[in-house]
């Protein structure tokens, strides 16, 4: 070993373009530290494959601090890799050791298609956002300061925790199913927790659950996976309100 830093082995999905057919290729990297974030590492990577004349590994990223959800990698076989509560970015290599074989994929679902390497298309949750995931606010000018609704507590909290979800994806690509109630679930949640997401709540609800359907995810079968890797803790409880709220709506 050279240095004081860790000796990996990596395997990485490498893919032209959506239309090719991808594999796996081994690569090395050395004298990695531990206090490397997982990014920072496949940097190092790239800028060897780059000496080299190679093409670097193509991944998403934008904030690297946990918040854009963009960095959708799967390693070792769990989504955002094998900490908890934690995106790719802030993953750090002291979770492996010196020596280590490390696996890294893109997101796989049929609703997230691959672009290239690791970066895969999630712009189909885009398009469950457009379907409902707004409110409408009076701006005529007598427009009511948001300040004067009062909401309770317990509503406040858990509106707030719901609106935590990054849309990173990873509750897609645990799922056996590709499910994307997770997600779903976490935005329908966030406004029907609230006063002023009253307005469209059963369209919102009803919109959003067709377009997810439209976009080719699965079903549901309850087996939690989701929970256990979303980084921001988003709880099963949204994915039964959502159920509640689709029920509602098309009783009405
Ligand atoms: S529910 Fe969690 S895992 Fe799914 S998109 Fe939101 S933050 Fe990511
Ligand atoms: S790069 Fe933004 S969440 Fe990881």
């Amino acid at each position: 070993m050279s240095g004081k830093g860790m000796n990996l082995t990596l395997k990485i999905w490498r893919q032209k373009d959506a239309q090719s057919t991808g594999k796996m290729e081994t690569y090395k990297v050395n004298d990695i530290s531990e206090h490397m974030s997982f990014l920072e590492m496949m940097d190092v990577l790239n800028e060897q494959l780059i000496a080299s004349g190679d093409e670097p590994v193509a991944f998403d990223h934008d904030c690297r601090e946990g918040i854009c959800g963009m960095c959708s990698m799967y390693i070792n076989g769990e989504a955002h890799g094998p900490d908890r509560g934690v995106t790719t970015c802030q993953l750090h290599m002291r979770m492996f050791k010196d020596g280590d074989t490390i696996t890294i994929e893109p997101f796989r679902a049929a609703a997230f298609p691959v672009i290239k390497d690791l970066v895969v298309d999630r712009t189909s949750f885009e398009r469950i956002q457009q379907a409902g995931g707004y409110i409408s606010v009076n701006t005529s000018g007598n427009t009511q300061d948001a300040n004067a609704t009062p909401i309770s507590k317990h509503d406040a909290d858990e509106a707030m925790d719901a609106a935590t979800c990054i849309g990173c994806g990873a509750c897609v690509a645990t799922c056996k199913n590709s499910s994307a109630m997770l997600f779903v679930g976490a935005k329908v949640s966030q406004y029907a927790l609230l006063p002023q997401g009253q307005v469209e709540a059963a369209d919102r609800v009803k919109n959003m659950v067709a377009q997810m359907d439209l976009e080719g995810f699965g079903n549901c079968t309850n087996t939690g996976a989701c929970e256990v890797e979303c980084p921001k803790g988003i709880s099963l409880d949204n994915i039964a309100r959502m159920n509640r709220e689709l029920i509602k709506a098309q009783v009405k």
